[in-house]
């Protein structure tokens, strides 16, 4: 398994109060695999993939990737190269073209610029991007243009673990739907592992497997229902 949650809980503390946002959850996600997770807002979707993405670190229970924990982790390392994180908002550099945001982080492996933009040129291009719009900036694309690019840039770290927090969420039905397919052939042919939270039960239908989030527990959908 690429990634395992072992008895995770995460609780905010507050000054006032304490919320206990994820409780016990236990789940593993292997390579290659897609993943959605549903439910309601507040039960605690954003929380776990923060937990996944290393940005915060479980208060109880382990995070593993690669049967390591995360809390045993060069933290800053791990979210470069092996979490890609995608978000409703778009979040590209608004100051660098398409191709220079896919770019960059090659660029920041020691790949010198010429390469970089040559490599990231075929990333864009597999995403289905028109050469066209590589120099744009993100600002100058519609939504679903700018999550292709998230995507390419994803593609472009080499990460295997892809996690999307609602990344149709501000998208038509239509471009969503390419959105979505475009990160299942991803974890099907390149081997990525995709973690999807979403709202809508068509995009988690596509899923191999399907969590669900009930007031901080995850439960894992069974297929029979
Ligand atoms: N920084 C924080 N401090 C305190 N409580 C928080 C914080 N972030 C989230 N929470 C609480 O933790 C719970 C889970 O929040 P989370 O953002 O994980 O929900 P979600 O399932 O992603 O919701 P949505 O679908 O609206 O995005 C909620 O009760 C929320 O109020
Ligand atoms: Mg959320």
């Amino acid at each position: 398994m690429l990634l395992e949650l072992d008895h995770v809980a995460y609780t905010y503390t507050t000054r006032s109060q304490s919320v206990a946002a994820l409780k016990d959850a236990t789940a593993s996600f292997a390579a290659g695999g897609l993943y959605a997770i549903i439910g309601k807002s507040g039960s605690g979707k954003s929380t776990l993939l923060s937990l996944i993405a290393g940005l915060m670190l479980p208060t109880g229970g382990e995070v593993r990737y690669d049967n390591v924990a995360t809390r045993a982790m060069d933290l800053n390392r791990y979210r470069r190269d092996m979490v890609t994180v995608i978000y409703q908002s778009f979040n590209l550099f608004p100051l660098l073209t398409a191709l220079e945001n896919v770019a960059y982080p090659l660029e920041l492996t020691g790949l010198k610029a010429a390469p970089a933009r040559a490599e990231a040129a075929r990333h864009i291009a597999s995403v289905g991007l028109a050469e066209d719009l590589h120099r744009r900036f993100p600002d100058q694309l519609s939504g679903g243009e700018r999550q292709r690019v998230a995507i390419a840039r994803a593609l472009a770290t080499g990460s295997r673990l892809i996690l999307a927090d609602e990344p149709t969420g501000n998208l038509d039905e239509a471009t969503g739907a390419v959105v979505v397919d475009l990160l299942a052939d991803l974890a099907r042919r390149q081997q990525v592992t995709v973690i999807l939270v979403t709202h809508d039960r068509d995009i988690a239908r596509q899923a191999d497997e399907i969590y669900r989030m009930r007031d901080g527990v995850l439960l894992r959908n069974d297929p029979a229902v």
